[in-house]
């Protein structure tokens, strides 16, 4: 899940610029995604999520890292995608309930990267999700993502990347 969890992050740190919408508004007359979705977060995370999960790919075979995940190039770059397509689709749907940029929404700001990441990977791979995330691993995804969403989100607020500790 590592290509999965770092593009968030990264976008947030070097996020800004155009939005991916181009600041248009939805037929509800509410942004599409909003300012918190843009072109060099999405670029810069996706990026970063192959660029560790390159790095996998490389322990893995170069140290005999056999702990590590089977990661192929596909891999990396369904869950780095897959993340980002996930936050924007929650930022789709959050505007469309009235939520503004930042606002907080339970148990979809935290999930919304699994649940893309697993879509792509169902579409584009479902051997590589079927061979490598069985039911315990599934269960350490749901248990450890909120935590880790939650402490880094804490750490990007503190440090004043985030405006929000959420
Ligand atoms: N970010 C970005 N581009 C993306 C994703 C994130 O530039 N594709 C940056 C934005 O600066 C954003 C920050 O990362 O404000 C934090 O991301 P997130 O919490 O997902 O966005 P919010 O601002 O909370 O917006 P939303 O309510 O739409 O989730
Ligand atoms: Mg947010």
């Amino acid at each position: 899940m590592v290509p999965a969890y770092v593009p968030n992050p990264v976008a947030a740190l070097c996020g800004g610029g155009t939005p991916i919408d181009f600041n248009r508004n939805y037929s509800d007359g509410r942004r599409i995604l909003g300012d918190g979705k843009t072109y060099r977060g999405l670029v810069c995370g996706v990026l970063a999520g192959i660029a560790v999960g390159a790095l996998q790919i490389w322990l893995a075979s170069t140290c005999g890292w056999s702990f590590l995940p089977q990661h192929t190039a596909a891999s990396i770059i369904l869950l780095s995608v897959g993340a980002l397509l996930g936050d924007m689709g929650k930022s789709f749907v959050k505007r469309r309930l009235g939520k503004n940029r930042g606002d907080s929404w339970p148990i979809a700001d935290q999930y919304d990267l699994v649940v893309g990441a697993f879509v792509m990977m169902l579409i584009f791979d479902p051997a590589w999700l079927l061979s490598n995330i069985t039911l315990p691993i599934l269960i350490v995804i749901l248990i450890l993502t909120p935590i880790l969403h939650r402490a880094v989100n804490i750490i990007g607020y503190l440090s004043g990347v985030k405006k929000e500790p959420w």
